[in-house]
């Protein structure tokens, strides 16, 4: 734990003039930039040739960032395999569904399952490690650059068929175990040895989810292997170092609990604008008007699920400082947003914001996008909000994130199960899981995201766990002491771990937890709602015919009779996707229950406790206004009246 949240930048020295690095190292520390990662894709300047090892230049641009009090990250190149590498053995290259391809050109050409490739990192890694791994000024390693990005997790190659028929016999043992778990006497599916199974590519019809699903966590594991291996050498030759990687945004096809087990710190790269654009399942409407601030709720979501994936430190790595380049439309931030995600993420306990990127680069594929600088060195927008980030981040000391008021679960096994069988096309876990984490925040609730194996809940008032695909031990015999209010479903315990529906049927829980059972769901047209009785709010998407019984009972019922939200002791179970509206209406009963105190904010503002801190952000277009929020206390930043863009601090 820092002594206070710093911030940081991105750096190419590479991309520059070696007689620019000792003026832009001088204004970075003159702006309060503490730490600069550098070198991540820059392998063919490392290693021009096999065994041509070039590593002075980065000593020489290590050194001038030293001798400028700056702390370094040392990035591992291996997102960027270099030309002569991939000409050597172009079967490191990753292969899409259809068989295709993804050659050289861009990044993240490389398929994790490719021992040769593994080795290759390993032989750069160790370079780097001997070279700086002790070096003062490198604080830190990120290992390779945002896994999965570019839909890059899973390979239809031949390395990735070869290591998954091996880990399907570690994970079965014999060809009757997988034939019998997967339910392969269906259509006539059974295999005589694991050597005949393919990987799940293209097939006239629907592929055996059991296959894709073991697939998709093979996929995983593949990634969570392979950074462990860079992890580990970087562990010995650089003792003392925080190991981080940068997850991206909404990126789901590989387990960051897994991963985050091999780090120090996670950190995230946060790009608001061009994710409210490119992948929000917001309306029109809603995009447009948060068009400039980027999703409220978008940022905070992956804070702190993020922080969950490394007990609690964590990092943004890339923070947007302005336009990107890579979204639909691409608009600037509205003046104060950039300095409103840096506080933002603070206010979540992030140890240190970093800026992508210092400088614009002029060239190649980037140049549309914004740095701190233009490419003419001269101060852009950003540069300006990250200054008065440094003021306001002064008056903060640090303070360990104690736990929130609620949790909610998030499960990646769940969301590739859900993206297997999703049984009606709106049917997404990311989508489902966001809008219960929404709602908590519209009431003004501090959220904590949790693994699905979380073992102990008593830290917390209330706990969600909608779309949990499959029990597990830890969480059923957590639930079964957790004292506070719980609501479970819809869709939670509807599989086995082998993807069958469990005998005794969904939720598939002990009846002296919950006495009911979904005996039948539907999935509905968007504009097909079931109405909910007393309620203004609907069921959409998908919904539960539930059966009660014993000491279950009916606490919502939908308008044509049928239980929709049941409870048993404090644990609620919902049978169906609620709308917002019925979303608020549940969490403002069950938070009633847990005597959390909530309040409405208006559309746009958001609170986060942060130790003895209340933090407010202001992503509306009006202003708003503390004591209306029934929020009082000394100001430590800003004021009791919140413009747009406002964020204020007041100390509880
Ligand atoms: C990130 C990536 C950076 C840069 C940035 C642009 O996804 O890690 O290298 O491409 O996006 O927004």
């Amino acid at each position: 734990m820092k002594n206070k949240p710093e911030i940081g930048v991105c750096y190419y020295p590479e991309h520059w003039p070696e007689t620019h690095w000792r003026e832009d190292a001088r204004r970075m520390a003159a702006l309060g930039i503490a730490y600069v990662r550098i070198g991540e894709f820059a392998w063919s300047r490392l290693e021009p040739e096999r065994g041509d090892l070039r590593l002075e230049w980065l000593e020489r641009a290590i050194e001038v960032l030293h001798d400028a009090g700056l702390k370094v990250i040392l990035g591992t190149p291996s997102a960027t395999p270099p030309k002569w590498l991939v000409d050597e053995m172009p079967d490191l290259l990753p292969v899409d569904r259809e068989g295709k391809i993804l050659g050289f050109g861009s990044r993240r050409h490389y398929c994790f399952s490719h021992p040769g490739y593994r080795n290759e990192c390993l032989r750069i890694v160790k370079a780097l490690g001997e070279r700086f791994g002790e070096h003062p000024a490198v604080a830190g390693w990120q290992v390779d650059n945002e896994y999965g990005c570019h839909d890059t997790a899973r390979s239809w190659s031949e390395a990735s068929l070869t290591a998954f028929r091996q880990w399907l016999k570690d994970k079965y043992g014999s060809i009757e175990r997988l034939n019998a778990a997967w339910g392969n006497v269906f259509w006539s599916k059974e295999y005589s040895g694991f050597f005949s199974i393919d990987l799940p590519g293209l097939a006239p019809a629907e592929i055996n989810p059991a296959h894709r699903m073991d697939f998709y966590r093979f996929s995983s594991d593949q990634v969570v292997e392979f950074n462990r291996l860079q992890a580990d050498l970087l562990r010995q030759l650089s003792p003392g170092r925080d190991i981080i990687h940068n997850f991206m945004g909404r990126t789901l096809t590989f387990d960051h609990f897994a991963l985050g087990a091999d780090l120090d710190v996670s950190s995230w790269d946060s790009y608001p604008l061009g994710f409210l654009e490119d992948r929000s399942d917001a309306g029109d409407d809603w995009r447009r008007r948060f068009a400039r601030a980027g999703d409220p709720d978008f940022q905070a979501f992956h804070h702190d699920l993020y922080r969950a994936t490394s007990a609690g430190r964590w990092w943004v790595m890339e923070q947007q400082p302005g336009p990107v380049n890579w979204a639909d439309h691409n608009p600037a931030p509205r003046d104060g947003m950039v300095r409103l995600w840096t506080l933002e993420a603070v206010a979540h306990g992030a140890e240190v914001v970093s800026y992508f990127r210092w400088k614009q680069a002029p060239f190649a594929q980037e140049q549309m996008h914004s740095g701190l600088l233009r490419p003419d060195g001269v101060e852009a927008e950003g540069y300006f909000e990250a200054e008065s980030a440094v003021e306001d981040l002064s008056k903060i000391g640090s303070a360990k994130v104690a736990a929130a008021d609620a949790a909610i679960v998030f499960d990646y096994p769940s969301a590739w199960a859900w993206e297997v069988q999703p049984q009606g096309r709106e049917f997404e876990y990311f989508r489902l899981v966001f809008d219960h984490y929404r709602a908590l925040r519209r009431k003004g609730l501090s959220v904590d995201i949790i693994p699905a194996d979380t073992g102990d809940l008593s830290a917390y008032g209330l706990v969600m766990i909608p779309g949990l695909f499959t029990w597990n031990a830890a969480l059923v015999s957590a639930l079964r002491t957790f004292k506070g209010v719980a609501l479970i479903g819809p869709r939670t315990g509807s599989k086995t771990a082998d993807f069958c529906i469990p005998d005794t049927l969904p939720p598939d829980l002990p009846k002296d937890l919950a006495d009911v059972v979904v005996s039948r769901v539907e999935s509905l047209r968007p504009d097909c709602p079931v109405e909910i009785a007393g309620e203004n709010g609907t069921i959409k998407f998908w919904r539960e015919f539930l059966v009660t019984s014993g000491s279950c009972q009916t606490e919502m019922f939908s308008e044509d009779g049928w239980p929709v939200l049941v409870r048993q002791g404090t644990l609620h179970y919902l049978g169906g996707w609620p709308d917002d509206p019925l979303l608020d209406a549940v969490v403002a009963r069950l938070a009633s229950a847990a005597g959390l105190s909530t309040v409405d904010l208006p559309e746009g503002v958001r609170l986060r406790r942060h130790g003895d801190l209340t933090f407010v952000f202001n992503y509306g277009e009006t202003d708003a206004d503390l004591g209306a929020l029934g929020i009082a206390g000394p100001v430590v930043i800003g004021g009791n009246a919140l413009p747009p863009s406002g964020v204020s601090a007041v100390r509880n």
